[in-house]
């Protein structure tokens, strides 16, 4: 038949074309020039990989950029599986009397529970809307699903505090180092009484 006899003709070229779209990007390098740290021009060999662009917003793993100190916990109370392990969760929404007694939800509580923040058969993670199961350390994520305007401005160090360098390493606050997560309303100021008139106490 014709189309066998000249089939290698299109299957021979066309697995090559395959084979390279397979395995050669990854080889493919590229001459960059940079200015050194001295202000010296400098031409470098950058494989694909390296020329690939750090932060990729589709990327999760770039959420794990932002380093923090511990999590505010009160003395002794984490791991949650110490007692929680032991535990029959329950999930009923009410007034806790036998632990906790001090939190009281005061944050959209009409539409939610403790149990759409902690996950209620691991006690030790937070949970986000999605599902998935994150770390105390990363609860700005949680905070954000809520409000992405103040995360974004937390990123970039417009909201809430960030020290370090300004081109090198930086630390972020968590959300939850200045506001509740329970309770996050700051409370106004009492006022002070006014300043008593300087010779009042004469009269
Ligand atoms: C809006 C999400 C959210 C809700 C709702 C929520 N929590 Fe939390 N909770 C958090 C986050 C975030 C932390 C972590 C604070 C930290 O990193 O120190 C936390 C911390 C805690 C802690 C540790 C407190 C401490 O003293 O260190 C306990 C206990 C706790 N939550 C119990 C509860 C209970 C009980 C409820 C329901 C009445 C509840 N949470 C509702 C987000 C939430
Ligand atoms: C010392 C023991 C202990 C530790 C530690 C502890 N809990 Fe609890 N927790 C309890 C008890 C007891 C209750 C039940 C209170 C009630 O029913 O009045 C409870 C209830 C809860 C509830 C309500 C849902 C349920 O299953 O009853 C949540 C949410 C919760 N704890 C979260 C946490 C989190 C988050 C931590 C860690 C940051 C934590 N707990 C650490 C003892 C503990
Ligand atoms: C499920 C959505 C949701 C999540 C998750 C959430 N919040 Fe909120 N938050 C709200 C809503 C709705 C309000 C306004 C109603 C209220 O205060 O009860 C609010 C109010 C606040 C306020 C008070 C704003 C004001 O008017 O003063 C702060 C601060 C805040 N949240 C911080 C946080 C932090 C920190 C976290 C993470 C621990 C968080 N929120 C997680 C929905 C959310
Ligand atoms: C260093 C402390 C600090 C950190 C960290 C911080 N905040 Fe705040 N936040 C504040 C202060 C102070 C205010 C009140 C002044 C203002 O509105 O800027 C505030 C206000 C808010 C409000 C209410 C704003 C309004 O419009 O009324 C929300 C919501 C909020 N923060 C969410 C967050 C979230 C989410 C994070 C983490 C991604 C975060 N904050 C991290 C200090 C902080």
């Amino acid at each position: 038949m014709k189309t066998r006899k000249y089939a290698h003709k299109i299957l021979i070229p066309g697995a090559c074309v395959l084979v390279q779209l397979l395995f050669v990007p990854e080889s493919y390098s590229s001459r960059v020039k940079e200015f050194d740290r001295s202000g010296q021009l400098v031409v470098t060999e950058k494989t694909a990989a390296e020329l690939q662009p750090t932060y990729n917003i589709k990327n999760r793993q770039s959420e794990k950029i932002f380093p923090v100190p511990r999590p505010p916990f009160s003395e002794g109370i984490f791991p949650c599986s110490q007692c929680h392990a032991g535990m029959k969760p329950n999930p009923q929404r009410r007034v806790l009397k036998d632990y906790h007694e001090d939190i009281v939800l005061h944050h959209a509580e009409g539409q939610r529970w403790c149990t759409d923040c902690h996950n209620l058969l691991n006690r030790d993670k937070l949970r986000l809307v999605s599902g998935e199961l994150i770390d105390f350390e990363e609860s700005y994520r949680l905070c954000g699903q809520c409000h992405g305007d103040k995360f974004r401005d937390w990123k970039v160090g417009i909201h809430g505090k960030r020290t370090g360098y300004w081109n090198g390493d930086k630390q972020y606050l968590l959300c939850v180092h200045c506001h509740n997560p329970h309770d996050p309303k700051f409370k106004p100021i009492k006022p002070l009484p006014p300043p008593q008139r300087p010779g009042a106490a004469r009269h």
